[in-house]
């Protein structure tokens, strides 16, 4: 793997373990003001962040030694509503801004299973965004939070679906059985 996309899966493994621990905490807070569902939501993309980080993670396998990671993240413990609207925005710039430059440096230098990976994650995030922005819409303007199904994860790309999961995963093609319910 050449420097410039190995730090590139660094940097996004940073970015990953940060936003797995992050909606760890955002769920708790959800728990807290009694938005179970809220909470659901933020348990499912903690598990897609797991699932990214540890993608990002074994494709660096090859590379020994310890590094500095270096990734932006928003610090913050406030209202559910507060921080649904940070993990909102987040997940846009991940979909939009964070992602989509490291697939197309990674494809310029030929590094195309990196590359692949970035640009199935960056899908991921936009969808992730549509599922916080619908729930974030729900909160702001009514006393209660939307009742929601079953919430599952793609256990090959993170992606998280409400309902019964498709038959094949429309991002990486995952069969049905790789999705996991989050409880
Ligand atoms: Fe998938």
């Amino acid at each position: 793997m050449k420097k410039a996309t190995a730090r590139s899966v660094r940097d996004a493994f940073g970015a990953e373990s940060a936003a797995h621990m992050r909606y760890l905490i955002f769920s708790e807070q959800a728990g807290y003001e009694n938005f179970p569902n809220v909470a659901r939501l933020f348990r499912a993309l903690t598990f897609a962040g797991q699932v990214h980080a540890i993608a990002h993670y074994r494709q660096a396998k090859e590379l020994l030694g310890e590094y500095c990671v270096y990734f932006s993240a928003p610090f913050i413990l406030d209202r559910t509503v507060d921080n649904l609207t940070k993990a909102s925005e987040a997940a846009q710039e991940a979909g939009e801004e964070f992602y989509p430059p490291l697939a197309a440096a990674a494809r310029s230098q030929g590094e195309m299973q990196a590359a692949q990976s970035f640009e199935r994650i960056a899908q991921v995030k936009k969808a992730h965004y549509e599922m916080l922005r619908n729930m974030l819409g729900f909160i702001e303007h009514a006393a209660e939070e939307p009742k929601i199904g079953g919430l599952y994860v793609c256990g090959g790309c993170g992606l998280v679906v409400e309902g019964k999961p498709p038959g094949i995963c429309p991002i990486c093609e995952a069969k049905q059985s790789c999705f996991r319910l989050v409880s």
